[in-house]
């Protein structure tokens, strides 16, 4: 048997449920099973290039799987991002402090940017694995990230509340979702919330069709409608998704609007079981690669099952909405309005 492994771990890009979980399946998979050392490194690439970094032994890995956050901190520090003349050459320094650290592989635990950054840090001679994690379920290859699931129920709690203030005041309620430029999160959610309009970045949306609907609705006697949009959707300069969609409708529409924008809520708190379960198979994953040197990887879950690609595939990618995703076609089936021909049925 070779000299036993030492694995540092990372996360990186913005926080979200679930990672503590992965971290616990990664830590736990290579003491127990492996026999391996691990190192966490705190801040994400950061820590790296300081050299901020402590030994996790299989206690510190106990009673996490259920709290949110990351136990090792995050931060969006990009290392292969050109800064001017004089700046410290960031990935130099991370090559030498793995080097010092003497670390057989780097897990990376994060979003489409944390893949890329390990991606190149392979490039450069690295053993890396990663591993996706975000809310906004966008990292290319994956069906789905873990996070994704947690800030789903988030989400579509949010919306069933708003369902009965707007009843009472029979007004058009407004919710904001995260997800960058991607709109899986405002798509489930707003499916699962009984959304009667869903805008997503990835379709173009007519705001008089959505109107026309929405007076459509009010002449229906439809006491109240709710609409779910995307942070990412097409909007002015300076204005956010709500602020400029509840303007457009009130405007229109004549009908009272109020919005509201959900923001880190959705990315807070506890994991849903589903992430747990997520974050656990692709931490043990990632280990069973590093005990087969199979480095230069990213875990994915594919049908339901967790395999692995190369990084290389995902590098500087990012998974959108399809225009003809199944769920998008159920929506309009059920005369969800999803921005643009939006089927009004006669009166
Ligand atoms: O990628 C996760 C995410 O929460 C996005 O949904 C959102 O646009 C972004 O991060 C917010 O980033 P920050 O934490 O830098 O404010």
């Amino acid at each position: 048997m070779g000299k036993a492994k030492r694995i540092g771990i990372l996360t990186a890009g913005g926080d979200c449920p679930g990672i503590n979980a992965a971290i616990r399946g990664v830590g736990k998979t290579a003491i127990v099973r492996h026999g391996m050392e691990v190192i966490g490194i705190s801040s994400g690439f950061a820590g790296l290039i300081y050299k901020e970094v402590m030994p996790l032994a299989e206690e510190d890995l106990s009673g996490i799987l259920t709290h949110g956050g990351t136990i090792l901190g995050t931060s969006r520090e990009k290392p292969f991002k050109k800064k001017g003349n004089g700046t410290i050459d960031k990935p130099k320094l991370i090559k030498k402090n793995y080097k010092d650290l003497k670390l057989d592989c780097l897990v990376c635990i994060g979003g489409n940017g944390t893949q890329k950054t390990a991606w190149q840090l392979s490039e450069e001679g690295l053993n890396v694995i990663g591993i996706p994690k975000t809310i906004d379920n966008d990292v290319f290859g994956t069906d789905f990230s873990f996070g994704f699931d947690s800030a789903l129920t988030i989400a579509t709690e949010a919306i069933d509340r708003l369902h009965t203030t707007a009843n009472s005041h029979k007004r058009i309620m407004v919710i904001e979702v995260m997800g960058h430029h991607a709109g899986w999160l405002t798509l489930y959610a707003g499916m699962a919330g009984g959304g009667d309009v869903i805008l997503i970045p990835e379709l173009e949306y007519n705001p008089k069709a959505v109107n026309r609907y929405l007076l459509d609705r009010a002449y229906k006697k439809k006491p109240y409608s709710i609409v779910v949009v995307a942070e990412g959707i097409t909007r002015p300069e300076g204005e956010s998704a709500a602020d400029y969609v509840a303007r457009m409708i009130e405007k229109d529409t004549h009908i009272e609007t109020r919005k509201t924008v959900l923001g880190y809520i959705q990315r807070g708190g506890s994991p849903s079981a589903n992430d747990r379960i997520l974050a656990t198979r692709f931490g043990s994953h990632a280990v069973d690669l590093i005990a087969g040197e199979d480095y230069g990887r990213m875990v994915i879950n594919t049908k339901n099952e967790t395999a692995s690609i190369p990084l290389a595939d995902v590098a500087g990618k990012t998974r959108l909405v399809p225009e003809n995703h199944s769920l998008i076609q159920k929506a309009k089936s059920l005369d969800i309005c999803m921005g643009n021909d939006c089927i009004v049925l006669k009166s």
